[in-house]
């Protein structure tokens, strides 16, 4: 078994260091600042403490998983390695510092990956001599309990590097779909939407936060509704991933962000970490309660799914994944009930245009403009 290296000891690459070494991998956790170091053994044991106490690992795993764990702020530790994962802070100036110093230490043979949000792998990897080694490996927070990883092959990437990840991380027992290497890969593209038509509707005064919120979740069935989960996410780093969206798309007015987000965040009200977001988490403060208003519920329902729908169109129609991979992706990614091609068939793919036409006559906005994809697919099937 190969051994494999983490940098970056932060939230995400703790996180991967668990999963790499409960699969039985010798993993170096390495980072740049020694306290991160020792907060994350500190952590890592905790949690692995909890999972004998939950009955999920024996008391002999808790200790094999725990001595595989090498901890160090010295990159010299990923010597051996035959995968490094990079969960460093998002900058590219630092990624590309990084990747040019992690090549002078490993193996010809050794995969350098990113779990780089949003930075392009194809610019990560220019630094590199050998970039058919680069890849980008895209985990979900926490990268232990969410099932979705992203591979995204850049395209410097050899087919072999892609191969050999793939089956890597599937023998983590971790749900892999393969995508472009295009601004906010599957999930963080085709999930935008879901906050971005909701903050929408608010902001025209339809509906408030809890109402749409209950609309997604008792008429949708999604687990947690739009403004529940951007305070679960973070205001702050919602809104920096959906401005990073826009921005790499050339300011398609699709992903415009909202400045209903940006004022919370502006604000500090984050959401639950800082006890205030769309919500006020206080204690002793009541929630507020939803108007539970089924016309208006289902409107707010049908604008956002096909809002959403119109999204997963057009990462199939720009071939950024397969269809299979982008229903997955939002099923194990971010929990959504159904996938959204699937989705699009149960509601009518004429039903889903003929909601979008009108979205787009009445307002006029870019934003609103029907897949062609989806476009030729009806038009097909009423040819057919
Ligand atoms: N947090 C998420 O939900 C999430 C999800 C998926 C992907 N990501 C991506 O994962 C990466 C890490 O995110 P995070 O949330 O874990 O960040 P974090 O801030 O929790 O951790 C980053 C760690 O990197 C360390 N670091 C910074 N520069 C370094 C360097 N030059 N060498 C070694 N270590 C260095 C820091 O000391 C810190 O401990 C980012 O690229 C982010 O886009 C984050």
């Amino acid at each position: 078994m190969i051994e494999i290296g983490v940098l970056g000891a932060g939230t995400m690459g703790s996180g991967i260091a668990q999963v790499a070494a409960q699969a039985g991998h010798v993993v170096h956790l390495v980072d740049v600042n020694e306290s991160a170091v020792q907060n994350a053994k500190r952590n890592l044991e905790a949690v692995l403490s909890k999972l004998v106490e939950k009955g999920k690992i024996s008391a002999d795993e808790h200790t094999a998983i725990i001595g595989r764990i090498n901890y160090s702020s010295d990159i010299l530790s990923f010597q051996n390695c035959g995968l490094i994962i990079e969960a460093i802070i998002e900058k590219i100036e630092v990624k590309h510092k990084v990747f040019e110093q992690l090549e002078g230490v490993v193996s010809e043979e050794c995969i350098l990956a990113s779990n780089t949000s949003s930075l392009s792998i194809a610019s990560i990897g220019s630094v590199l001599e050998k970039s058919d080694r680069i890849i980008g490996i895209h985990f979900f927070n926490p990268a232990p309990l969410m099932p979705l990883v992203e591979i995204i092959p850049s395209v410097q990437t050899s087919n072999q590097t892609l191969e050999t990840a793939k089956s890597l991380i599937a023998s983590w027992k971790k749900t892999v779909c393969i995508c472009k290497d295009t601004p906010g890969f599957i999930v963080n593209r085709v999930a935008r939407p879901f906050y971005g038509e909701a903050l929408r509707i608010y902001e025209e005064g339809i509906a408030d936060f809890a109402t749409i919120d209950w609309a997604m979740t008792s008429i949708g069935g999604f687990k947690m509704g739009p403004f529940t989960l951007m305070d679960y996410i973070g205001n702050d780093v919602n809104y920096a991933v959906t401005e990073s969206v826009f921005s790499a798309f050339y300011y398609d007015p699709r992903f415009k962000p909202s400045f209903t987000q940006k004022r919370h965040s502006e604000a500090g009200f984050y959401g639950r970490k800082s006890g205030r977001g769309y919500y006020n988490y206080a204690e002793g403060v009541e929630l507020p309660k939803a108007t539970e208003d089924n016309v208006i519920g289902q409107e707010i329902f049908e604008r956002i799914i096909v809002m959403l729908i119109n999204e997963a169109f057009d990462a199939l129609f720009l071939n950024v994944a397969s269809r299979e991979d982008i229903d997955l992706a939002m099923m194990k990614g971010v929990n959504y009930p159904k996938g959204l091609l699937q989705w699009a068939d149960e509601l009518g793919l004429d039903w889903v245009l003929s909601k979008l036409e009108n979205l787009f006559e009445e307002y006029g906005e870019d934003r609103y403009r029907p897949n062609p994809l989806l476009k030729r697919k009806v038009k097909a099937l009423k040819h057919a």
